[in-house]
């Protein structure tokens, strides 16, 4: 193993619960094995999965104190939903904590909540580790976004936007503008239409 790498682990795991850990585990090999398909340097993406919520170790309302201490400015849609403030913090973290300098590790840890429009080949193999690996609670669609994964990414990321978007509505909770934007613009380019 990488000795950044293993220094990265030694540090998270006594901060994280058991759980959280074994996450960090499955998408660290997740990504890996999803880089090896899409032909991407597998030891940065067991560095980005290892990282990816290396900031998810605090309360709501410690999540914006601990950005305000790190410079990181919160906007007003993100006080409802502070613990995903654990991805900027955790980009943060990378950085200044953990010695990181490449942009596509950064890049992944920073948008694995929320993704983006536009996001690059590392990005997207976070994005979806993290919400298919082995762990993961049953949901829907998973043993089908599972499969696609593998022969589809674009098409399995607009499975994960469809049950985040379905499941934020059926539970009442606030739905980033951000969020409708890029599960359209996923829908247009990646829906089943477009073959
Ligand atoms: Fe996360
Ligand atoms: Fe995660």
């Amino acid at each position: 193993m990488d000795a950044t790498l293993r220094k990265i682990l030694k540090d998270i795991r006594p901060q994280m619960k058991c759980e959280r850990y074994e996450h960090t585990y499955g998408v660290m090999y997740i990504a890996s094995a999803l880089a090896m398909r899409y032909e991407y340097d597998p030891k940065k993406a067991m560095l980005a999965g290892a990282l990816h919520d290396c900031a998810k170790i605090y309360t709501c309302k410690d999540y914006v104190k601990e950005c305000e201490r790190c410079g990181i400015s919160v906007k007003e849609n993100e006080l409802k939903l502070p613990h995903l403030l654990h991805a900027p913090l955790g980009a943060y973290y990378a950085k200044v904590k953990y010695g990181i300098e490449d942009v596509d590790i950064i890049n992944a840890v920073r948008y694995h909540t929320l993704g983006r429009f536009d996001m690059g080949l590392l990005e997207k193999i976070v994005y979806v580790a993290d919400y298919i690996e082995p762990s993961r609670k049953e949901i829907e669609n998973l043993a089908e976004i599972r499969a696609l994964v593998f022969t589809d990414l674009d098409r399995a990321i607009l499975f994960k936007l469809e049950n985040v978007v379905n499941y934020l509505k059926k539970n009442d909770y606030p739905i980033d503008n951000n969020t409708i934007e890029l599960l359209e613009y996923y829908r247009e380019n990646f829906g089943s239409n477009k073959g």
